[in-house]
């Protein structure tokens, strides 16, 4: 049997799968992965080597650690299903990696509140609105925030159960949303595993450009999962899950302890303030 019989002959063994789009997917990746192998001359070592890193993989994942998206992350595959699935349309905000620290549940706050639930790091005055394409309020819209604290840590990666650094808030009637949330900073995704072999392996850093997380609900609307990256930041041209659009790259403006805050906080440090207009696309 030649190289491309054997193709063939697998491609084939799913002709009568009942499901098409399930005999369409599994045909496409046999197709491809068989392509990869004679592409690169795969050797036996090789192949038992790649078994041994996706076998590490599982050993490491967990409730709270999935190796296998992080490994979708920094080889481009989740933003590339983003950039099929959500092409960023009629002027609507882009979309960005999920990433794997959303929880559902979490804390609702009021207009004004603060995510940080004892997260430390700078605090940060972010607001907005969110409109449909034509511009007309969104009122009543679920915006779930999300960030990581100054030591480049999410709440579940501390093992202390308890949730710090992310809220939900509801649009008022004019579409606007304002909270404290806290300067983003960089920090690596978890590179102990065998994801992190990889990009040592491959001289890759596994910093994060800085980012507040955005998940955006409304009925009628398609759901938008962002960020916000922080402009001028050195890594946000160089992301190790490849997640920075140019539209999502925001001013975030220094202001000195002492200089009053658009709420009348008394706050002794220095802190910062950002807008993100949001644009949802209709379902
Ligand atoms: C994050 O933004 O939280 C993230 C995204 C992809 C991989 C790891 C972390
Ligand atoms: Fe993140």
């Amino acid at each position: 049997m030649t190289e491309q019989e054997l193709t063939d002959k697998v491609v084939a063994s799913f002709d009568s799968a009942k499901d098409d789009r399930f005999r369409e997917v599994m045909q496409a990746l046999v197709r491809h992965a068989h392509a990869f192998v004679r592409e690169t001359r795969l050797t036996d070592d090789e192949w038992t080597a790649a078994i041994e890193f996706l076998t590490a993989a599982g050993h490491i994942t967990t409730d709270t650690r999935q190796e296998f998206v992080l490994l979708s992350d920094v080889l481009g595959v989740s933003m590339l299903t983003v950039a099929v699935n959500e092409p960023g349309l009629d002027d609507s905000t882009e979309s960005t990696v999920l990433g794997p620290f959303f929880v559902q549940d979490a804390p609702e706050i009021a207009h004004g509140g603060d995510i940080a639930g004892g997260a430390s790091g700078e605090p940060s005055w972010v607001s907005g609105r969110v409109t449909d394409p034509g511009g007309n309020p969104v009122a009543g819209a679920r915006v779930e925030v999300w960030e990581a604290d100054d030591d480049g840590m999410y709440d579940v990666q501390y093992d202390r159960g308890e949730l710090a650094g992310r809220a939900h808030l509801f649009t008022d009637a004019e579409g606007r949303y304002r909270f404290w949330g806290l300067t983003p900073t960089p920090y690596p995704i978890p590179d102990d595993g065998p994801v992190g072999r990889l990009l040592d392996h491959a001289g890759r850093s596994p910093m994060r450009a800085p980012h507040l997380h955005f998940m955006v609900t409304a009925p009628g609307f398609r759901r938008l999962i962002t960020h916000i990256f922080v402009a001028g930041d050195p890594w946000v041209d160089n992301d190790s899950v490849f997640g920075v659009k140019e539209s999502l790259i925001r001013p975030f403006d220094r202001h000195e302890a002492g200089t009053p805050t658009p709420d009348g906080r008394q706050l002794q440090t220095a802190w910062t303030s950002t807008t993100f207009d949001i644009v949802l696309r209709k379902e």
